[in-house]
Parts: C-alpha cells; sequence; structure tokens
C-alpha cells in the first residue's frame, strides 16, 4: 500500500471481531516501527501487547478500575481547551456519537460508550505503550513518531486500530501485572484487530482543518 494511501485510509475503529491476529503479522508491525526516528536516536517506546487471556485480564482489570475509581494518568490530560481546539474536540465528540445515535442529553448511553474505551472495543489485541518519566517532554514526540508508524503499518496489512489514551488514564491499576518498571510512565494504549464493519461507531469520520489553518509558508 502506497504511504499516502495508507494516511488516507486509517481511522480510529471502535468495534472489531473476535479474530487473533497472526503473531507473525503483529510481530512484523512492531519490528517495522522500530526504524521509527528519536531524539538521539533513544528509541523511549516501551510497550506490551496483549493477546487472548492477557487482553481479557487487562480489560477486565480496566473496567473495574474505570467503575470504580478517578482517573490516575501517568501524564496531565489537557485541561482547558482554548479555541480552535475546544470546537475541534467537539466535533470530534459530536462526529462520533451521531455515528452511534447517541443524543448529547442521553448520559447513561454515553457512560456505556465511554466504558467501551475500557474493552478496547473488543480488540483481540492492545499494545500498552509507555516512556521512561526521567526523560521529560521530547521523547513523547518520539513515541508519536513510532505510534503513527504503527498506525498506518497495521492499516497496510489489513487490521484497524485506535489510539487510546483511555487505556493508560487507570495506569496504577495495570502497570504491574504488565510487568512495567516504577520509571515507566503509561502513554496510551493501542486497540487492534481486524474491524468489525456492522459498529454502529465505526460509521464515525472525522473532517480536518485546511493546511493552511495549521502551516505557512514565508
Ligand atoms: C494519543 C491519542 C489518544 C487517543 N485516545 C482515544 C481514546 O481514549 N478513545 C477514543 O475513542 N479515541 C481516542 N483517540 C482517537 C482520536 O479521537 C482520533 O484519532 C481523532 O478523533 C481523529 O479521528 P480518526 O483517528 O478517525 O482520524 C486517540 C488518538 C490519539 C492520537
Amino acid at each position: 500500500m502506497d504511504l499516502a494511501d495508507a494516511l488516507q485510509a486509517r481511522r480510529s475503529v471502535r468495534g472489531f471481531t473476535s479474530r487473533e491476529v497472526p503473531r507473525d503479522v503483529l510481530t512484523r508491525i512492531f519490528a517495522t516501527a522500530q526504524v521509527s526516528p528519536s531524539w538521539c536516536n533513544i528509541q523511549p517506546w516501551r510497550v506490551v501487547v496483549t493477546s487472548g487471556v492477557s487482553t481479557k485480564a487487562l480489560t477486565h482489570r480496566l473496567s473495574q478500575a474505570a467503575e470504580s475509581g478517578m482517573i490516575s494518568a501517568d501524564f496531565d490530560w489537557p485541561g482547558d481547551y482554548p479555541e480552535p481546539y475546544n470546537t475541534h474536540r467537539r466535533q470530534c465528540g459530536k462526529a462520533l456519537y451521531e455515528a452511534m445515535s447517541v443524543a448529547r442529553t442521553d448520559h447513561e448511553a454515553r457512560q456505556k460508550a465511554w466504558m467501551r474505551n475500557f474493552l478496547a472495543f473488543d480488540a483481540p489485541h492492545i499494545a500498552i505503550v509507555g516512556m521512561d518519566k526521567r526523560l521529560g517532554l521530547y521523547p513523547a514526540i518520539d513515541v508519536g513518531c513510532w505510534l503513527q508508524s504503527v498506525l498506518l503499518l497495521a492499516t497496510s496489512e489489513g487490521l484497524g486500530t485506535c489510539a487510546q489514551a483511555s487505556l493508560a488514564s487507570y495506569a496504577p491499576a495495570i502497570r504491574d501485572m504488565l510487568g512495567f518498571d516504577e520509571h515507566i510512565g503509561l502513554l496510551f494504549g493501542i486497540a487492534i484487530g481486524y474491524e468489525d464493519s456492522a459498529v454502529a461507531a465505526n460509521n464515525c469520520r472525522t473532517t480536518r482543518e485546511d493546511p493552511t489553518a495549521n502551516v505557512r509558508f514565508i
């Protein structure tokens, strides 16, 4: 698949079939993503990928934590969203809830939809991704580069993915079971599998600003 085609084809998938991804395909994706660039080539992404019973155990733990507690992420989530970010954020939520036919005022349905995050939308595989907290901000850029590599490679393998900050939002509940050491802060997870096109959330499409809103040539 051409790179530009993979960029256009990738979107967040929020409903997966139970079909497992062959191990050699997963291995190929993470092996190829390993060539992603990083500051001084420090390669700061630290990743645990689950399958089968380990996915079930992880989603069980996350769902329990989400039902019982306040979010406790290792890295701060944005607090305020000044414009234009707030408009973008609202449009993203609107597109998703409209795809699911969930009304803005239907708090119960919205909560139920939010809780689907902690099942990784039924994906058979979850990659939980962290980085060393002692390194400061910049390695997050490296991990972002690596993330896009994984998402595009998965697309080119015919897989669906969803990057999910929510999967790292109860870090203390899952750190030990995944064997992350104390210095690794959890950033996000990636749901990975085959898209279930019958799931309404998968009809969600987001838009982008014209590039002139983000990029200036001088
Ligand atoms: C770092 C990161 C964290 C995200 N966290 C979540 C999440 O917790 N739950 C979710 O449903 N989508 C999450 N997303 C997906 C974004 O909402 C999505 O990428 C954005 O709306 C653009 O839509 P698209 O991916 O379909 O192009 C996340 C994306 C990124 C890059």
